[in-house]
C-alpha cells in the first residue's frame, strides 16, 4: 500500500494538488494551487497536471485526481462548469497515459465527502444508518451522499431546480462573489437550497465544503435547518485528501 499518494483536485475555477500522507490521514507539505485554464479544455489542464507533476517530481506514483462532473469508472459523463470536449473521455486513462503514473478519478464533490466521512470529525457522528450529505460550493454546487459511510455516487444536487431556478446557479460561492452578496443574504439562498434537501432526502448531517467552510463561522448564525450542519473538517484540502483515499483504496468505494 503506498503510503504518500499525490492528490489533485480540478475544479471549475482552480486546480489545487498537494502530496497526501495516507498513514498520517493529513497533507505534507505545501500544497499547490493554479488557475483552471480559461475554457478548461482537455488540452489545457493536460499542461496543468504535467506541470503539477514536475513541480512535485512524481514519477511511476499512484495519483488521485477529482473532476467538477459525473465520473462513471473514470469516464467523464458531464462537464457543467469545464469545455463539453470532456464528455465521453476516460479521464483515468487519459491522464494515467499522460503522466506514466497510475492516475484514478472521482467526482469532485464525492472526494471530498469520501475525506470527510472516514478521515473528518464528522466520521465519529456516524452509524451505519447515518444519512450524511456533503455539500460544496465554489463554481458550481457539488453534493456527496452517504448511509453510514457508503457513498452513492454522483447525486448532483447543485442542479436540483429550487423554486425554478438550477441551485448552483444562485446559491454557489460564485453566485456569491459575483453578485457581491452579504452572508446573510448568501445564506438566505442556502437556506432555500438545504430545506429543499432536507424535503427530498432527509438528510440527519449536512457538511458544507469549499473555500467557503473557512468562514463557517461568519455566515453559521444565519444557517436554519433542521437538521446539525458541520464545516468540512479539511476545508478546502477535503477534495485533494479525498481523491488520494480513494486511490489508495479504490475498490472499497
Ligand atoms: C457539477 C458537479 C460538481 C460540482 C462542483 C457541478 O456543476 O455538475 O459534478 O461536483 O459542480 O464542482
Amino acid at each position: 500500500m503506498p503510503q504518500k499518494i499525490l492528490g489533485i483536485d480540478i475544479g471549475g475555477s482552480s486546480i489545487k494538488a498537494a502530496i497526501v500522507d495516507t498513514d498520517q490521514k493529513t497533507v505534507c507539505g505545501d500544497s499547490l494551487q493554479v488557475k483552471t485554464p480559461v475554457g478548461a479544455h482537455p488540452d489545457a489542464i493536460s499542461q496543468s497536471l504535467k506541470d503539477i507533476q514536475n513541480k512535485f517530481s512524481w514519477v511511476n506514483q499512484e495519483i488521485g485526481c477529482t473532476f467538477p462532473g459525473v465520473v462513471q469508472n473514470g469516464v467523464i459523463r458531464t462537464a457543467a462548469n469545464v469545455d463539453k470536449a470532456w464528455l465521453g473521455i476516460d479521464a483515468a486513462a487519459f491522464f494515467s497515459d499522460l503522466t506514466s503514473c497510475p492516475v484514478s478519478v472521482i467526482n469532485d464533490a464525492d472526494a471530498a465527502g469520501i475525506a470527510e466521512i472516514h478521515w473528518g470529525d464528522v466520521r465519529e457522528l456516524l452509524t451505519p444508518e447515518t444519512t450524511c450529505l456533503l455539500l460544496t460550493f465554489g463554481t458550481g454546487i457539488g453534493s456527496a451522499l452517504f448511509r453510514g459511510k457508503n457513498l452513492h455516487p454522483n447525486t448532483e444536487l447543485g442542479h436540483l431546480m429550487v423554486n425554478g431556478r438550477e441551485a448552483e446557479s444562485f446559491a454557489s460561492a460564485r453566485a456569491r462573489t459575483q453578485e457581491n452578496l452579504t452572508w446573510p443574504n448568501w445564506i438566505a439562498r442556502v437556506n432555500t437550497v438545504l430545506s429543499e434537501i432536507e424535503r427530498l432526502l432527509w438528510p440527519e448531517i449536512f457538511i458544507l465544503g469549499g473555500a467557503v467552510s473557512k468562514e463557517f463561522e461568519n455566515f453559521k448564525p444565519y444557517l436554519k435547518t433542521r437538521v446539525p450542519v458541520y464545516p468540512a473538517h479539511f476545508q478546502n484540502n477535503a477534495g485533494i485528501i479525498g481523491a488520494a483515499l480513494s486511490a489508495l483504496a479504490k475498490a472499497k468505494f
